[in-house]
């Protein structure tokens, strides 16, 4: 266990909600006491209240073919209604839906009206394209409001979007496009980051090159970052010459609950990602109900503000589909947090007087590190509830959360999920729960979570432990695309009907949960999930690399980093005569072949790595080394003297 964790098992900090706070929340005791008298009816209750069925649903959950669920599946209804006309029909239509902010500062205010007029465009145009029902859409494209106006547009003619976070590689793009066959994918010229134009278009060029199923017909290209880019005239088409002149009306029809809504590839511990399926009613009962009730929302006067990107689940489920779903109004911000300077984000809370900001620890420890001078300087007494999500948050940056960036008495709520979870699974209620810094604490009603010792066998007590989820729930993914028996292998062989998490948690003496990392070769940096096998398999591309190992070695701000081992190949050993040189090369190469968010901070060159009589890396003596630890147990090495060499060598 490293440092940081044991620090905060030592936590002993509660906090109270405060009376105002408790008078006026959402969430209350009796959402627990609902859950427990009768699971399936609760979540029943929560489909019917909080969204529009076209044709009601009587039945809850099919479960009698595990691991493959059915929710509410006679049911009928249409995701992108629930998230636009319902709420014009309810006389909402000039309620701010999105308040875009730009990197540059350009701006613009878009209503509940506006936007399903834009998505009954969009909808048309790619029906006119041939989009189809279940017909695969990669999506490609900055934080601009275009991009949630094609995953709706996609949701309402029953189309798959395959979103992918514009910071991934041609390679990458070209793969999750081949996997799901897309026909169509939608970018923009570029985008905003960092003060600069980063290309977007050039980039689908090259993966559409690369992608060898031939599948897009053609390619959507959304006017932003006005950079240069190449022209097929048979394949590409302008957004603004065919979204913007298409007709605004459209019928939406009401697709079965099971109806698939989205893929999002996601990395496991091979090197090929997984294309983790989510399908319509229950993701959307389970979205909608978490982000109204682990955020307080009072959509009639809060501004909410989820600062993840919509390539990841964060941005599926807390950016387009629960805020959307609930009628609240949101921000949506392109770049980066310190550009053009280090309180951007704190300017942009002060510009639209956010109440409710939701964002990662690694952020937070950034901003930590630059001090409190800077959100000082801004008005955050808007604020009145802050969430956490993507790797555990330590106390030290959830009392600093709490009290620089929320003035000290507002509720922070750490929120525990995956993208295979689809939406929040463990978190206090604000309002409900005692808070404890540092612990995500407890499932949220309707949700049944156990910590399970390697046999099956429930931990009893405080010892640590994997943690499933015991009974399925209505926004659990529904499969892996097209792999079945990969699906059933990673979440459902271990412990039968019981989902494997991948992580490892323990209890406290009052029954909190304590998140404490992966327990497989899945690294978490800055809240990204990335694959220590993708890595090596990239590396060993390199024509200089004959063998790698990758390990998330613990760094203070972004949770873990990626380190490498390289050996090189006898044969490129004389020409390669600056290990320096070597290591920035190896870096710079994975950053284009996986994306920038893969490059390791750190490769070392090395001639031999630890290996037990079996062959297999010993990852945990390489993990000491890159922490600067003393190196532990080396008596199953094949070589005991290994590791001294290895030491010599990075040092
Ligand atoms: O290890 C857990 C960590 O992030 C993993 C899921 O990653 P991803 O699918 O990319 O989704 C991230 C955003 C939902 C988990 O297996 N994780 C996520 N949230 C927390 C967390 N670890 C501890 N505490 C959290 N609140």
């Amino acid at each position: 266990m490293n440092a940081q964790i044991d620090h905060a098992l030592e936590e002993i900090r509660r906090f109270r909600p405060s009376p105002e706070f408790a008078a006026q929340a959402v969430a209350d005791e009796g959402l627990y006491d609902a859950a427990r008298a009768d699971r399936l009816e609760f979540w029943a209750d929560q489909a019917r209240t909080l969204l529009q069925w076209e044709k009601p649903f009587t039945r809850t959950l099919d479960w009698s073919n595990p691991p493959f669920a059915k929710w509410f599946d006679d049911g009928e209804l249409n995701v992108a209604v629930n998230c636009l006309d319902r709420h014009v029909e309810a006389g909402l239509g000039d309620r701010v839906a999105i308040h875009w902010e730009g990197e540059p500062g350009d701006s613009r205010d878009i209503t509940y009206a506006e936007l399903t007029d834009e998505v009954k465009r969009a909808a048309n145009t790619l029906a006119d394209l041939g989009v189809g029902e279940q017909d695969r859409v990669a999506i490609y494209l900055p934080m601009i409001p275009e991009a949630v106006v094609a995953m709706l547009a996609c949701a309402r003619i029953g189309a798959i979007h395959s979103v992918v976070f514009g910071g991934f590689s041609a390679d990458s793009l070209a793969s999750r496009i081949d996997d799901a066959e897309a026909s169509v994918v939608i970018t923009a010229d570029g985008g905003y980051r960092k003060g600069r134009v980063f290309p977007l278009k050039p980039v689908v060029d090259e993966a559409l090159g690369k992608a060898e199923g031939g599948t897009v017909r053609n390619v959507l290209v959304v006017r932003r970052g006005e950079n240069e880019v190449d022209w097929n005239a048979d394949r590409d088409l302008w957004w603004h010459e065919t979204v913007a002149t298409a007709s605004n009306e459209h019928e939406a029809k009401g697709f079965e609950a099971e109806h698939p809504l989205f893929i999002l590839y996601t990395s496991g511990t091979t090197g090929k990602p997984k294309g983790i399926l989510h399908t319509s009613g229950g993701y959307l009962t389970q979205a909608a109900f978490t982000h109204k009730n682990v955020f307080d929302l009072h959509p009639e006067r809060d501004v909410y503000w989820c600062t993840a990107d919509v390539g990841w689940i964060t941005g599926h489920s807390y950016v387009v589909y629960g805020p959307l779903a609930n009628g609240a109004t949101q921000v949506l911000y392109e770049g980066t947090p310190d550009t053009p300077h280090p309180g951007r984000w704190w300017e942009i809370v002060e510009k639209y007087g956010v109440t409710i900001l939701y964002t990662a620890p690694t952020a937070i420890r950034s901003f930590m590190k630059l001090g409190r001078q800077i959100p000082h300087e801004f008005n955050l007494r808007t604020l009145r509830l802050l969430g956490s999500v993507g790797e555990p948050i330590n106390p030290e940056a959830w009392i600093w959360y709490r009290h620089v960036i929320g003035g000290g008495s507002i509720p922070v709520v750490d929120t525990w999920w995956q993208t295979e979870t689809g939406a929040i699974m463990i978190s206090a209620l604000p309002g409900v729960t005692d808070l404890k810094p540092g612990s995500a604490q407890v499932p949220v009603p309707g949700i049944s979570i156990d910590i399970l010792d390697d046999d099956g066998t429930a931990v009893e007590g405080e010892g640590g432990g994997l943690l499933v989820a015991t009974e399925p729930w209505p926004s659990m993914l529904r499969g892996i695309w097209g792999d079945p028996e990969r699906f059933k292998e990673t979440y459902w062989e271990k412990f039968g009907d019981k989902y494997f998490a991948g992580d490892g948690a323990r209890r406290d003496e009052d029954g909190d949960i304590w998140l404490l990392g992966r327990v497989d070769d899945v690294m978490n940096v800055s809240g990204h999930r990335l694959s220590t096998a993708e890595i090596e398999s990239s590396l060993v591309a390199h024509p200089w690399t004959a063998e790698a190992a990758v390990v998330g070695a613990s760094d203070e701000t972004t949770g873990q980093a990626v380190v490498a081992f390289v050996i090189l190949k006898a044969s490129q050993v004389s020409h390669v005569t600056d290990p320096f040189e070597a290591s920035e090369e190896l870096r710079k190469h994975v950053a284009t072949q996986i994306g920038a968010i893969a490059r390791p901070r750190q490769v070392f060159i090395v001639n031999e790595l630890p290996k037990t009589r079996s062959g297999k890396i010993m990852r945990r003596l390489l993990r000491d080394l890159a922490e600067g630890r003393e190196v532990g147990d080396t008596t199953t090495l094949a070589d005991t003297s290994i590791m001294e060499v290895i030491s010599a060598q990075v040092r």
